[in-house]
């Protein structure tokens, strides 16, 4: 497939790009710093393109058969639009040139759930302290996002994981329609869901949740590094 994905010099858009190479796709990786980009393959376009730019998205978007985002931003006390307005010019630019297939991240704290074995720290006190407080304007956006991506009539597939971090390998990662109860998701695993999703018909107009089971991460390394650590890469 020819794959166009967006968000791709982020951690999880590296591995994304990489396992899709590794899988005989043509991928055009979209990032504002190709320089910066760490891939190079005979399959792979680097391609210089900023989502607030609507020709950019155009020209990245001609010719594929599908459409990843991982597309992010940190936290930020200021109003976040990248996610909406981003994902505004991806579906102008998919209708455009005729392409369907669009599957992009988004994150479980837009529809948080109560988990009665979460305990209560982490259901009562961390949880809602970042989905309100620090990391309010983004979830806002990307409530946004997921509205917008619903109302298009694209075959889309959002994809909700819960708390990103490592592991060296994709493991037997779990998905489940709406909801899944799992706190952690590996990027590793989001990226092979997302590849996994771009030829298959599965989830297509859906929301799934993804969530890694086979390794945890500590609760606390976890917070500090995605909170605080990214703002300062
Ligand atoms: N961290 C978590 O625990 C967590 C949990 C749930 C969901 N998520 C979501 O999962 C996704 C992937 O997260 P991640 O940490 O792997 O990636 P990320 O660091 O949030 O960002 C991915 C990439 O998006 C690109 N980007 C930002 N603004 C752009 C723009 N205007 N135009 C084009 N590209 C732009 C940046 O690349 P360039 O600077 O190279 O353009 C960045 O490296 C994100 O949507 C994130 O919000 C994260």
């Amino acid at each position: 497939m020819n794959i166009a994905v967006f968000g791709a010099n982020g951690p999880t858009g590296r591995l994304l790009t990489k396992q899709a190479i590794e899988g005989g796709h043509r991928v055009t990786a979209v990032t504002r710093n190709p320089e910066a980009f760490p891939l190079r393959n005979a399959r792979l376009n680097v391609f210089r393109g900023d989502v607030y730019d609507l020709a950019s998205v155009e020209q990245a978007i001609e010719g594929q058969d599908a459409v990843l985002s991982t597309l992010g931003v940190p936290f930020s006390r200021q109003p976040i639009s990248v996610y909406s307005q981003g994902m505004d010019h991806i579906a102008k630019a998919m209708n455009k040139h005729g392409v369907r297939r669009l599957v992009c991240v988004s994150s479980s704290a837009t529809d948080p759930h109560i988990d009665p074995d979460g305990g209560f720290i982490f259901e009562k006190i961390v949880q809602p302290a970042i989905i309100k407080t620090i990391g309010r304007t983004l979830y806002e956006d990307m409530r946004r996002m997921e509205q917008q991506v619903k109302a298009s009539n694209l075959d889309w597939t959002i994809v909700r994981p819960s708390g990103l971090f490592e592991t060296l390998e994709v493991t037997p990662y779990q998905m489940a329609e709406t909801y899944i109860k799992g706190r952690f998701t590996s990027r590793n695993d989001l990226a092979a869901c997302l590849l996994e999703q771009a030829s298959s018909e599965e989830y297509v107009r859906k929301v799934v949740a993804v969530a890694t089971t086979a390794v945890k991460p500590s609760m606390l390394k976890l917070i500090m590094k995605e909170a605080f650590q990214k703002k300062h890469k």
